[in-house]
Formats: C-alpha cells, structure tokens, sequence
C-alpha cells in the first residue's frame, strides 16, 4: 500500500504541553502497596519506595502524576494520611471495597514523586466531603506557613510548601458510580464556588473541573456545557476521560477507535468556544484528558471478584496483562494528542504501577515493563517540541466507530532547540505494508534512525519471566531521499522515525 505525507516546517499545530506525556496512581489495587511502595523488599528505600520502580518511572520521563484518585478520592479524607503512621486509620474504601490503610499520604506520595522525577496533580473530593476539607488540603499543601495547616505541615516534618500547581476538582462527578454523584448543576455549582475558594488561598493554582467520564455516557455533551457554563471564569481545564476495549478480537475495529476519541475531543473544543462566547469571556479553557488507556483484558473477571470479596488490603485490581496489539492502540491514541495538542494540553496513562499500567510489580520481586511501556516512552521522551500538521495521502477504511479511518496513523514532531524531526507511525493493516513517500519542506534533514516494535503474534505480553517479549528494536525501514525520507511500515507495526535536521 503507498501513502504520501508532507510534513513543513510552517504548518505547526501547537507547542506540545510536556504534560501531555502525564501519568496517574490511585489508591487501588496494588498501584500503591506493593507497587510504589513495599517496605521490606530487597529493593526498598528507606521510606519503603521500590527504587526498581522508581527507576523504571524515571526513565518514562512522565512530567506529572495525578494522585490519590480516581474513584478513590471522592470517599478519601487527605488528613488520615499525615502524621505518625501508627496513628493513622484503617478506612474502608468504597470505591472498590477495600481497606485503605493509609501508610502512604501526601508526604510520602510528594517525596516518592520527587525521587521519580515527577509533579504531583492533585485531586481534592468533591464527593463525600467539600469547599472546606479542599480549602485545607490546599492550604496543607501551599501555603508557605504562620496557619493552622501550613504549622501542621511544617509539624510533620516538611517546613517548605509543596507547591503543587495543578488540582483535579473531583474525579467523574457524572457517574452515579461515583461516591457522592452530583447532577451537573449541582457540581457545577460546587465546583466554581471550590475553585474560587482555592483560587483566593493560592492564586497560582491551575484547576481542572470534570467533564464526562466518557462520551458514551447519558449526560454527555449537556454535562460539559452545564458545568462549563457554571465555572467558566475559573477553571483552565475541563477533564475527560476514555478507556479502550477489544472484546470482540477485531483488530481493525479496535484500532479505529482513536477516531472516536478524536471526535470526543472536538465536540468538547466546540462546548468550551460556545461557552466562552455565551459567557463573553477573554478566557481560554483547554483539555486535560487525564485518564486514558486499553482497559479490558480483566474487567469482566475483576467486577466479579470485587462484589464476592471482603474488604481485602491491596488485593490484585485492574491488572490488565497487555499485549502487542495494545502497543498499536497506544500508539494510535497518543499520536490523536499530539495532533490535538492545541486543545489537549494535559493527558495522563491510566495508570502508572500495577492497575491497568505500563509497569508492573511482584510483591517481594521483580519489577518490569509491560508492552504499553514502550510507546508511551517512545512518545514522552521523543515527543516533545511542535506538532505538526502533516497532509496525509494513504487509504481508509470503514469501521464502526467511524468511517474512512486512515490505514497508516502518523504524527510528526519538530523540535527545533534539538535539531530533530520525530516520526510516531502505526500501519493498522494486518497483510500488507505500507510504503510512504515522506516529503519534507523547509528542513534539511541529515541522517535519519527507525526504531520499530512488532511481533508476529497480536496477543504477544511480556512477564516477569519474558519481559522483553515485545519490545524496540532498531528497524531498516527509514531512508532520506531527494525530497525528504521514505517509510516502509511492516503490517501492524508500529515505529518511530527520528530525523536529525
Ligand atoms: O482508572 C480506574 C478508574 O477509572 C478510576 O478510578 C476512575 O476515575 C475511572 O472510572
């Protein structure tokens, strides 16, 4: 199959966010005991974090990580975890019928967050609790001290403020799932009257206020427009979220579902240009599309096990095992940011240890990377700078989730302080290769480097006894030419191109 693709140097979407490559660790499953933290373990710092995480976390290069939650946090009390760990609760968790022993809290999460190179994303609960316990967390948080909260911080043993700069308002306040549910205009309501209080404690704080919590649900789009309608002069940020599924082990199907999430983030770029315009606001609200992810392979079983158990500590939650069809999809869905970056500003991988993750743990062993971990490393180390808008000539195909769903996915990044041009390329055809005729205009190129990921079996995973089953390997796919490169994309690959300028 031949494809055409013109990248220029001109034709620039956006400054990508470097948040766009962000991450998130609830208090579920084993994303926090036994997966950042394990006391005990050969690995074990001494405040009990894994440090083989910590380095595996490092090297995905995720700018961010939101924290606690999640479902979690809309029945979460952030004091239980702050003060000496022996005094601290047990708590029954009612978003996924655990016990929450609150041996790690805001400290212990900061301080881990620092060693792996990230910036917390907190999120307050605007379900079970409030303006007022938000106010607090904020202040605990923030505040440089001489207050009731920030005299406790500095109690507990951390003087200097955090700082934290981006804050969730709730988490899915749509889904009557959710601890604490709301109608939009109630959270609306809520969430602006929060945001003001927040905003008065600490005027720099960026705030996310939720949106849908995916776009199949019955209150979507009405939700955002009302909740945008109500907060719009206080919020930088409406949140979404989608996750991925294949139940029916159609590759081809499955992989066009990024078209569906880009429609999801057009139509809610298109609510917040109606809401400013109603609103007759200089403002600019954007998206932060923090969680996402190929969520299926344990979902049918873990809802299951989750009804029959009793209240269990850290039980096996979410652990999707991912295979190499996965790494498409990953590769599909952030390629569809970068080509959004413009609206997209923030996203995270839901999440980052153990519960639908890129790495995974064994408690008292190993630690290693899923096949996601790849293309989203791939993307967080290498996708950073300008994205392009890249004219695509290449066939399509008709799926259910859209019609004309191109055979080759491809995003294209400059970065001019590196002298780099990166390529992300998934060819979706499962028999034939795609052969590409890349011009480039207004660069010189001079050498080029293809770094490939495929495997002949679609449901390929790496263990703890293989982790490197599925993994990059250097391809000879890639050649400059006269007017730029050319491709050759194997059938379902995925690959990236990186040309130094
Ligand atoms: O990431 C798993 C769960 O998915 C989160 O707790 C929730 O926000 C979403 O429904």
């Amino acid at each position: 199959m031949k494809a055409r693709v013109t990248a220029n140097a001109a034709y620039a979407v956006a400054d990508i966010d470097k948040r766009l490559y962000g991450s998130f660790l609830e208090h579920l499953g084993r994303a926090v005991y036994t997966g950042i933290y394990e006391p005990g373990h050969p690995q074990a710092d001494a405040e009990g974090m894994r440090k083989d995480v910590i380095e595996l976390v490092r090297a995905l290069d995720t700018p961010i990580c939101r924290y606690p939650g999640g479902n979690f946090v809309s029945a979460y009390n952030w004091e239980d975890g702050i003060g000496p760990k022996e005094n601290r609760p047990r708590r029954l968790d009612l978003a996924w019928r655990t016990t929450e022993p609150n041996l790690v809290g805001i400290h212990e999460f900061a301080d881990w967050a620092e060693k792996a190179g990230t910036e917390m994303m907190l999120a307050v609960n605007l379900g079970s609790r409030g303006l007022d316990e938000a106010r607090a967390f904020v202040e605990y948080v923030n505040h440089p001290g001489g207050s009731y909260w920030s005299d406790l911080r500095a109690r507990n043993g951390r003087t200097q403020p955090w700082n934290c700069r981006l804050w969730c308002l709730g988490n899915e306040m749509d889904g009557p799932w959710q601890v604490g549910h709301k109608l939009a205009s109630e959270y609306g309501h809520l969430a602006n009257e929060t945001a003001k209080a927040l905003r008065g404690l600490d005027p720099t704080v960026e705030l996310v206020v939720c949106g849908s919590s995916h776009s199949n649900m019955p209150t979507y789009p009405q939700w955002e427009a009302t909740v945008l309608e109500a907060t719009y002069e206080q919020v930088d940020y409406i949140s979404l979220h989608m996750y991925f599924e294949n139940y029916e082990k159609n590759t081809a199907e499955y992989l066009a579902l990024p078209a569906k999430l880009d429609r999801y983030i057009g139509t809610v770029a298109g609510i917040i240009d109606y809401v400013k315009a109603k609103t007759r606001s200089k403002r600019d609200v954007k998206i932060s599309f923090d969680e996402w992810n190929v969520w299926y392979h344990q979902r049918q079983r873990d809802a299951e096990r989750m009804r029959a158990w009793d209240w269990p500590e850290a039980p096996r939650l979410l652990e999707d095992i991912y295979n190499f069809e996965d790494v498409l999809q990953v590769g599909c869905i952030i390629n569809t940011f970068i080509r959004r970056s413009d609206i997209v500003r923030i996203a995270c991988i839901a999440q980052l240890v153990n519960v639908i993750a890129p790495i995974m743990t064994d408690p008292g062993g190993g630690a290693w990377r899923q096949t996601i971990y790849w293309p989203f490393m791939l993307a967080s180390r290498h996708g950073r700078g300008t994205a392009l808008q890249l004219a695509v000539e290449v066939p399509t195909y008709d799926a259910a989730a859209a019609d004309k769903v191109p055979w080759l996915d491809i995003a294209g990044v400059h970065n001019s302080n590196a002298g780099t041009l990166t390529f992300f390329a998934i060819n979706r055809h499962g028999s034939e290769t795609i052969e590409a005729d890349v011009a480039l205009e207004r660069f010189a190129a001079k050498s080029i480097e293809h770094t490939i990921i495929r495997h002949d079996d679609l449901e390929a995973c790496n263990t703890k006894d293989a982790p490197d089953t599925v993994s990059p390997v250097k391809g000879n796919g890639a050649a400059l030419s006269s007017k730029g490169m050319t491709l050759k994309l194997p059938p379902h690959s995925y690959s990236m191109v990186r040309v130094t300028l």
